[in-house]
């Protein structure tokens, strides 16, 4: 079995924790084009509050760099870019194309590249393995995808303890190579050769917190109209042994605002006009309005309101981090 030495493509939420699971068992490379993020990251400092110091050291081998010709000693890729959509509410696959076109300068016969960027069935095989295909015509590399479930935040479901989709459609060697470092990271690993369906696995997961969620936050709305307590509903409803225990909220963050539409722009693509799929988004996103009217309505009541200062405690789209992606707090 070959000496693997891994590299980590982008090193922010979700390629920072990877990167500091795998520098325990592998000499490693992390890679970012975020000169300022390398920077901290070369004095231990992580902007996103998920390490500590001591975390982050690094053992000899192992680097940290804003040095695309330094990906060149690596292996093993693992793509961890942003996934986010553009104004206009379309897939922006600019982050991904860009590190594999930087992938294909220097990708060498035998290597594994895998995506873990969250992305719409075909995205691996029909976009990222072209890119690496039209620059390198002979060789023969070898790539999957692997979708990440962290949660930025959660110390009980952590990189650790959660299992994880690894797929990849190659002969047992390979196969047996993937597993091995992705063991090393997870608890379980659930192995497919079938990508595009670990690449929809991850698209419905979110999809479908984000319509339960829409779904709490409409019958909350609908009990103010009716004058009828929300909160007593709900703990009624939950006395049902199958009900599900979703709570209305804010949704935020680079994930559930923005996967349904990857879903949905899969399914144009196929000509199938989803009904459920971005049901909820509309309804997510009204919610900062609904608050801010409720807000407002109190602060009516209260003599020189224009005057007093108001203390808004957590902008961010969740507790416990400093990520304000798409944060409804932020109006
Ligand atoms: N944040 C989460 O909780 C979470 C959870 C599961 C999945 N995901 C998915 O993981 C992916 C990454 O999300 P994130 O939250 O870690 O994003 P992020 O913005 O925190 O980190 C991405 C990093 O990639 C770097 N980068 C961008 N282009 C690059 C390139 N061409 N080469 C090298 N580095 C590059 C950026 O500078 C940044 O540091 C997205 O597809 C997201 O949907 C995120």
């Amino acid at each position: 079995m070959k000496k693997l030495y891994p590299c980590i493509i982008g090193l922010g939420y979700v390629g920072l924790p990877l990167f500091v699971s795998l520098k325990k068992k592998f000499k490693l490379i992390g890679y970012d084009t975020d000169k300022k993020r390398v920077n901290q990251l070369k004095k231990y400092i992580d902007k996103n509050r998920e390490f500590k110091r001591k975390d982050l050291k690094l053992n000899k081998g192992t680097i940290v760099t804003g040095n695309h010709k330094d990906i060149k000693k690596s292996n093993f890729y693992i793509v961890t870019v942003p996934t986010p959509i553009k104004k206009n509410k379309l897939p922006d696959l600019d982050y991904i194309k860009s590190a594999f076109t930087t992938i294909a300068k220097y990708i060498k016969d035998k290597d594994i590249v895998i995506l873990e960027s969250t992305v719409y069935p075909g995205t691996t095989l029909d976009i990222c393995k072209k890119i690496i295909r039209k620059k390198n015509k002979k060789i023969n590399f070898f790539i999957g995808y692997s979708s990440e479930r962290i949660n930025p935040g959660d110390k009980v479901n952590n990189i650790k303890n959660i299992c994880k989709v690894v797929s990849i459609d190659a002969n047992n060697e390979i196969i047996s190579l993937v597993k091995k470092v992705y063991k090393s990271v997870s608890k379980k690993i659930v192995f497919t050769k079938k990508i595009n369906e670990a690449e929809l696995s991850k698209l419905i997961e979110n999809t479908q917190r984000d319509l339960n969620i829409g779904l709490m936050n409409e019958i909350m709305i609908l009990c103010e109209k009716a004058n009828l307590d929300f909160n007593e509903v709900l703990r009624l409803a939950k006395t049902k042994w199958n009900f599900l225990n979703f709570k209305p909220g804010l949704v935020g963050g680079h994930c559930l605002p923005v996967d349904p539409y990857y879903l949905s722009h899969y399914a144009k693509k196929l000509k199938f006009d989803t009904k459920i799929t971005l049901a909820a988004r509309k309804t997510n996103n009204f919610m900062e309005q609904f608050i801010l009217k409720k807000i407002i309505l109190k602060l009516k009541k209260i003599n020189n309101f224009q005057t007093r200062k108001i203390i808004v405690m957590g902008l961010s789209y969740k507790p416990n981090v400093p990520d304000s992606r798409n944060s409804l707090a932020m109006i």
